[in-house]
Formats: structure tokens, C-alpha cells, sequence
């Protein structure tokens, strides 16, 4: 595995690699590696020559009120889990190396932003397409993959690629679960004993929608609200939102129809949850 932290060094051995036809499976990543980024590592690793895992703990998508420097990083863990699964370049720059002078130019997201989880963290996505923006450069992936926890982010990033003609193949991966059913997170270690055994009961709220929906169910406001009384029954969580809106453009629905996304974000004591299923509703 090759470590690289200069982002002139990626792009030449990128630029050399696509020269030899080869392609190239990127997996961005803000480092302190979990199973959710193991298996997009994995799935790069099938389809692709070259294996390229980012780590880079992006500032411009931090708001005034996150804490950027308290962020989790373990290197050793990183590079130990990114050798395992054949990764063979880790590009792991410095801020100023990516951010060596002021910006003159930042993208900003003016669609499928304002809603989910979006809706609190005005900003954060205009620093996560700017930064992707710079990444995809360097990169020069053929093939760039996101777990579907995130739904909001894969939309975004779609728009990105398609808006500014990036010549790379958007590879959404599926969330990977408990045996329970409970997305895994590495906020789930925040929850309680009681807590834990009343998570998977997000994602089984979320199934009691589809079914609904697959029932028949046209009407989003009954879906979300026997979703809402499904969780608050068998949880004592906080919901934050549960919302179905189209996908990926992430606008509201009047009738449940074509490809929606169901999500959910429930707040227990020490750890806010996210969940969600994207499927086809038919006509
Ligand atoms: O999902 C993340 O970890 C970050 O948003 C990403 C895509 C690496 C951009 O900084």
C-alpha cells in the first residue's frame, strides 16, 4: 500500500494509472474506519484495478457549532484496516495541503440540502461537493462509492457528478446492519443497554411504513405517522424527523409514487440515530 499525502503526488500517480487503462475504485472517507467503510472498501476492491481510500477530515464542511478539533482520528487503525482489505492507495493529506490559501471559489448545493438532516447543518454539504470537487481531480476515480446510511449525502453527490459532467460511476452501498436489524453506526456505542435493545425498532418502524406503502398506501402523512407511532411505541427516543420525500431529488410528495426515500432520525440520550429505505412505490 502506498501512502500519499501530497495531492500534486495523487494526481501524477493517478494520471499514470489511468495511462495503463487501469481503473480506479475511490473510497472518500473522514478516516476512523468502521464496518459501514470496510465494506465500500470491499466492494471497490471487487470491481476495480486500483483501490484509492481518502482520509481527510474536510474543515469546510464543519459548522461553527461542530467540533472539528474533538473529531475521532486513529491512524494506525486506518492504515492497519486499509492494508487488510488491499487498499493500494492511501491518500492522507494535511489541511494545508489541500486549503493552502483562502478559496476563491466554493461550490454551493442549492438543491436537496434544506431537508433531512441537511436541515440543521446549513453549509454542510457545500464543503462536502467542494471537497469532492478537488478529490475527484486528483483522484481521477473511475468509480466512487458511498454507503446509503447517508441517503441525503449519495443524492447530493449524484447531483455533483451530474451537474459538472465528472466522469465517474456513482456506487451506492447498501447499509450495513446488526442481525437485529440496527444500522450500524459508530454512535451506536453511545446508547445504553436499554437503549441498544430499543434501536432496531427505527428500522423496524421503517419496515412498517414500506409495507404500508406496499399495501397500497398512497398518502404520506399516514405512512409517516404510523412510522412515528410504530417508534414512539416501542422506543423512548426523541424523533428528530420521519420523512418521505422523492428520490434522489429529495422534493416532498403529495401521493406516495416512483422512488422515495422513508427516513428517520431518532435522538436516544448520548446518541441521535439516522436510518431510512429508498425503494420503488410504483404508480
Ligand atoms: O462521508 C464522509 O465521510 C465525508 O462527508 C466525505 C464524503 C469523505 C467528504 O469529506
Amino acid at each position: 500500500m502506498k501512502v500519499i499525502h501530497s495531492p500534486d503526488e495523487l494526481q501524477e500517480v493517478a494520471i499514470s494509472y489511468k495511462n495503463e487503462g487501469k481503473t480506479i475504485g475511490f473510497v472518500p472517507t473522514m478516516g476512523f474506519l468502521h464496518e459501514g467503510h470496510e465494506k465500500l472498501i470491499e466492494e471497490a476492491r471487487k470491481e476495480n484495478d486500483i483501490v484509492l481510500l481518502s482520509i481527510f477530515v474536510n474543515p469546510l464542511q464543519f459548522g461553527p457549532h461542530d467540533d472539528l478539533d474533538h473529531y475521532p482520528r486513529d491512524e494506525q487503525h486506518d492504515r492497519k484496516v486499509a492494508s487488510r482489505l488491499g487498499v493500494d492507495l492511501l491518500f492522507h493529506p494535511d489541511v494545508e495541503s489541500m486549503y493552502p490559501h483562502e478559496p476563491a471559489i466554493k461550490l454551493t448545493v442549492i438543491r436537496r440540502t434544506d431537508v433531512l438532516c441537511g436541515r440543521s447543518r446549513p453549509g454542510h454539504f457545500d464543503g462536502v461537493v467542494t471537497v469532492l470537487a478537488k478529490l475527484f481531480h486528483l483522484g481521477l476515480p473511475t468509480r466512487v462509492y458511498f454507503g446509503m446510511k447517508d441517503a441525503q449525502q449519495v443524492a447530493v453527490v449524484d447531483g455533483l457528478i451530474k451537474d459538472f459532467h465528472f466522469p465517474v460511476e456513482l456506487v451506492p452501498v447498501p447499509t450495513v446492519r446488526e442481525p437485529d436489524g440496527l444500522a450500524k453506526s459508530s454512535r451506536n456505542v453511545n446508547l445504553s443497554a436499554a437503549e441498544r435493545k430499543e434501536a432496531p425498532f427505527i428500522h423496524k418502524g421503517l419496515v412498517h411504513g414500506k409495507v404500508l406503502i406496499q399495501d397500497g398506501c398512497r398518502n404520506p402523512e399516514k405512512v409517516n405517522n404510523a412510522v412515528k407511532s410504530f417508534i414512539e411505541k416501542h422506543t423512548h427516543g426523541k424523533i428528530d424527523y420521519i420523512e418521505i420525500l422523492s428520490y434522489p431529488e429529495l422534493e416532498s410528495v403529495a401521493s406516495i409514487k416512483g422512488r422515495i426515500i422513508l427516513a428517520a432520525a431518532v435522538k436516544f440520550n448520548k446518541a441521535r440515530l439516522i436510518d431510512n429505505l429508498v425503494m420503488e412505490a410504483g404508480d
